[in-house]
């Protein structure tokens, strides 16, 4: 399996999506929450699906290919200054000569350089020059850059998944499966990234329309029982959860769960 950082990834639970995909037939998956992508990236890559489509809202792959140049530049001049690969923080004089150089690259790179210079912790919410404390994980670019290869030879767009559903709705048949992962319907999400809040009414319209298009999907949300009461608030009746708990930060953990609904008549 392959990956990129990225908060909010799905890496860990590749094996059971793609259980799910061999086990039933699956052969075309549509990602209407990119981020990373992960799930259908490995799917398609895998060869165990014909097509798979990403929705990549964020147009965080159009930023990648120029990202991954800066990074080598970067861990490059960082690797000359004299800097050791570490978990533990810089000194001063690094730390001051890291933050210069971050502060003259372009803000919209920032969220992908933090993965090595930046405490996980800190990763989420806006970021500040001052957070780049570290130098640490793969500061090489090889799998990062063959992630982006696989990307590249797959379909991707941008736009809500509501138009995304509706543009593909003509294609959806019992070998489609679509992944509907949004930001959680929470509210310490929320405090962390405002720009991606996705409320309750926002996820409840979401499963209304995907009800409507008699669809099979896999559905990601916080807490287990509010995904089992709400699907069956829809009258989803054949669907089957997978709860996990994930690391946030050194001190907070949550539930993630997975969902995989049957939907097709
Ligand atoms: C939890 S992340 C998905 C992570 C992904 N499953 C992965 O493995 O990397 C949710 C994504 O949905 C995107 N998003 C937010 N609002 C959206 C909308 N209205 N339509 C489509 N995507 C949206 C966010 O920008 C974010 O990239």
């Amino acid at each position: 399996m392959i990956s990129i950082p990225f908060s909010g990834s799905k890496r860990n639970r590749y094996k059971e999506v793609k259980q799910i995909i061999q086990d039933n037939g699956y052969k075309k998956v549509y990602e209407a929450f990119g981020g990373s992508a992960v799930l259908s990236v490995n799917l398609f890559r895998e060869g165990l699906v014909e097509r798979a489509v990403i929705n990549d809202y964020d147009r965080l792959f159009d930023l990648y290919p120029a990202y991954l140049d800066i990074k080598d530049t970067l861990i490059q001049k960082c690797l000359e200054a004299g800097f050791i690969k570490s978990n533990k923080r810089l000194n001063a004089t690094q730390r001051a000569y890291l933050q210069s150089m971050i502060a003259t690259i372009d803000e919209k790179y920032w969220r992908l350089l933090a993965n090595n210079f930046v405490f996980s912790g800190k990763q989420t919410g806006s970021l500040k020059p001052l957070y780049f404390t570290y130098f640490h994980n793969d500061i090489t670019t090889d799998k990062q850059r063959e992630y982006l290869q696989t990307v590249q030879q797959m379909e991707r767009v941008s736009m809500d998944y509501k138009a995304f559903l509706k543009q593909y709705f003509k294609d959806f048949d019992d070998t489609t499966m679509i992944i509907l992962d949004p930001p959680y319907m929470n509210s310490t999400q929320k405090a962390y990234d405002n720009r991606y809040f996705f409320g309750l009414s926002a996820t409840l319209q979401m499963l209304q329309m995907v009800k409507e298009m008699q669809v099979d999907f896999i559905f990601f949300n916080m807490i287990e029982r509010d995904v089992i009461e709400v699907l069956k608030v829809f009258g989803f009746q054949d669907f089957e959860v997978s709860t996990r708990r994930i690391t946030q930060t050194s001190t907070s953990s949550r539930e993630d769960c997975l969902a995989y609904v049957r939907n097709h008549f």
